[in-house]
């Protein structure tokens, strides 16, 4: 083991003397704890990120950075920083009954957070291979996910929520369209439930649609599966329906999807 040891002495000697003219994260105010900065740094070797730019946005459990990536590409970190109480809580009905998080103990917290981190960056992947459009993940480390940034310049993309009374009827009814199809994609091919899926969750970039924040996404077969649809669908329903006459489109919806889930009920 004498190499590993040596090799890795020699990696913290070559960060350390880089980190000399440059800071991983000078720019952003101290708020990383040490655990957090060593994901961080371990990201740096893996040569996934170079800087972190600035906060983007700052949630109860997560912050979201404008970073770049060694070549100077855009990237979207996601930290999550505490694991509250409240959180602790409100993720317990999406881990319980998924086999990802059967061996990991509900007390031990900075597994739980690591695993929830996991479930995230697969998500993200396993909807992209089904040509859903979500932002295309690009690593995890610890309580990091590292993905592609949607926006320009470290201004982020604006969610649907933001700019909706700016938008014309038609406008707007491509997008509904387009998110029809995605909820199809979503739970036909890549056999996932959004759980959280509203106007907060999808940004509108390059003139379309993306479907953001999936780590409480949860496969078909978890036991809540159906009532986390019904409750995506009536977000849905909700917001859209005030501006558009959707009734019977959203009848069609459901009944499409659950023909899938009950075609894939057949098929296990
Ligand atoms: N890939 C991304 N590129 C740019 N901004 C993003 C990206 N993902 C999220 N954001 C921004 O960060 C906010 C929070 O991200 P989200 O994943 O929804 O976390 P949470 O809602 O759990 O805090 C979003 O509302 C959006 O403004
Ligand atoms: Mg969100």
């Amino acid at each position: 083991m004498k190499w590993r040891n040596r090799w890795l002495k020699r990696e913290r000697e070559e960060l350390l003397n880089r980190r000399k003219d440059r800071d991983l994260t000078k720019t952003v105010e101290e708020v990383f704890d040490y655990i957090t900065l060593g994901h961080l740094y371990r990201l740096e070797t893996r040569g996934v990120l170079w800087e972190i730019k600035g906060v983007v946005s700052s949630g109860k459990e997560a912050r979201i950075y404008w970073a770049k990536s060694r070549k100077g590409e855009d990237l979207a970190v996601k930290i999550y920083l505490s694991f509250t109480a409240e959180f602790r809580k409100s993720i317990r009905k999406y881990i319980e009954g998924d086999p990802r998080f059967e061996n990991v103990s509900k007390n031990d917290f900075r597994k739980l957070i690591y695993e929830w981190t996991r479930k995230e960056f697969r998500n993200l992947k396993r909807l992209r291979e089904a040509g859903v459009r979500v932002p295309n993940p690009i690593a995890f480390q610890g309580n990091i996910l590292v993905m592609e940034f949607l926006g320009e310049k470290g201004y982020r993309a604006p969610l649907l929520v933001e700019v909706v009374d700016d938008l014309d009827f038609d406008d707007l009814l491509s997008i509904w369209n387009d998110i029809k199809a995605q909820l199809k994609k979503m739970i036909c091919d890549a056999g996932l439930i959004h759980s959280d899926l509203s106007e907060y969750n999808i940004m509108l970039w390059k003139d379309r649609p993306w479907i953001i924040d999936v780590a409480q996404a949860v496969h078909i077969n978890h036991p809540s599966s159906r009532d986390f649809l019904e409750r995506d669908l009536r977000n849905l329903n909700y917001f859209f329906g005030k501006r558009l006459d959707i009734h019977k489109d959203i009848e069609l919806l459901r009944g499409d999807v659950l023909e899938c889930l009950r075609k894939k009920d057949h098929n296990l």
